[in-house]
């Protein structure tokens, strides 16, 4: 009933943020790319554009706001961009972050390479996170090109952090407002990438703690900074406490009214925001192959 007034009024119904958002996000004028909103709540797809060739400044500007305005670009239509012009784009939008574990690709060590294949043990991504949010100063944004696609299955689900936290309750934001997360890695990396060549006996994976109301540094929205991979408690609060918590947030930023899912097609590059989403990848396609290059921007510190 709620919602068929909403919708009469002209209104969002409660909580729906995403219709109205998408409105505004459809009024956006771009004259050097082509942005059409993926879904009411986030992501865009981007047209217009060969990456192969690089990013002109004017691109780039208007590439900025859209990746602002949406969490998540999908640049469709394109060539395999050479891993040299894959790092200068990245490299356009800040430096580059190092992954503490991951090899880098032959010759390109701001490259990581994602790859499962019928030998393989693991695939990346396969729980809901934010990139690296271990990390004393987690990625900006990840930029990734899917080169070998299975037949099908091998989407990639993302969510909208800022619409998890927008929509938790008000007595709920005032108690978290100010309230750390303890983010981990050693339970993910030790020996992940052993079959890659990595040995890592005495290596400190890292580790640090983050708010769970971050906001974001260049839109100045919040969003909420947890996520099933890395997060393992709240630091203010006593152990029984902080698991209770964290598993009630952890299960609503998972909810499929913030999420959207992305199946790619072959060069499509996905470019994230991992201070206002979370993502996904779906290893449901072994023994078939995926593969890809990835790049990550390094960030800030949260606050
Ligand atoms: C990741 O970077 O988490 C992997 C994403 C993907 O393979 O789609």
């Amino acid at each position: 009933m709620a919602d068929v007034y909403a919708k009469s009024s002209g209104m969002p119904p409660d909580g729906n943020v995403g219709t109205k958002r998408v409105r505004e996000r459809a009024r956006r004028n771009y004259r050097h790319i082509e942005v059409r909103p993926y879904a009411p709540n986030l992501g865009a797809e981007i047209r217009g554009l060969d990456l192969a060739e690089g990013l002109s400044e004017a691109q780039f500007e208007e590439v900025h706001h859209a990746f602002l305005d949406n969490q998540v670009l999908f640049f469709k239509e394109q060539s395999p961009i050479p891993p040299g012009t894959h790092i200068e784009i990245a490299k356009m939008f800040g430096e580059l972050h190092f992954h503490p574990a991951a090899p880098g690709k032959d010759g390109f060590p701001e490259i990581f390479e994602i790859h499962a294949h019928a030998g393989s043990k693991i695939a990346n991504g396969e729980f809901w996170h934010s990139d690296v949010s271990c990390d004393e100063i987690p990625p900006l944004g990840t930029m990734l090109q899917i080169h070998i696609l299975p037949d099908c299955g091998g989407d990639t689900m993302f969510a909208d952090s800022y619409a998890a936290w927008e929509s938790l309750s008000e007595p709920l934001r005032e108690m978290l407002d100010g309230l750390h997360g303890e983010h981990e890695s050693e339970h993910i990396y030790r020996g992940r990438y052993s079959d890659r060549g990595m040995e890592d006996e005495g290596k400190v994976y890292p580790s640090a703690t983050h708010p769970i109301a971050r906001v974001h540094p260049e839109t100045r929205r919040k969003a909420l900074y947890v996520n099933r991979a890395f997060t393992t408690g709240i630091a203010e609060l006593e152990p029984d406490e902080s698991s209770a918590v964290l598993a009630m947030l952890l299960e609503h930023a998972e909810k499929i009214e913030f999420q959207i899912r992305f199946r790619w097609e072959q060069n499509d590059m996905a470019f994230w925001d991992n201070r206002c989403a979370m993502h996904r990848a779906l290893w449901d396609y072994w023994p078939a192959e995926r593969k890809g290059n990835r790049v990550t921007i390094k960030g800030d510190r949260p606050s």
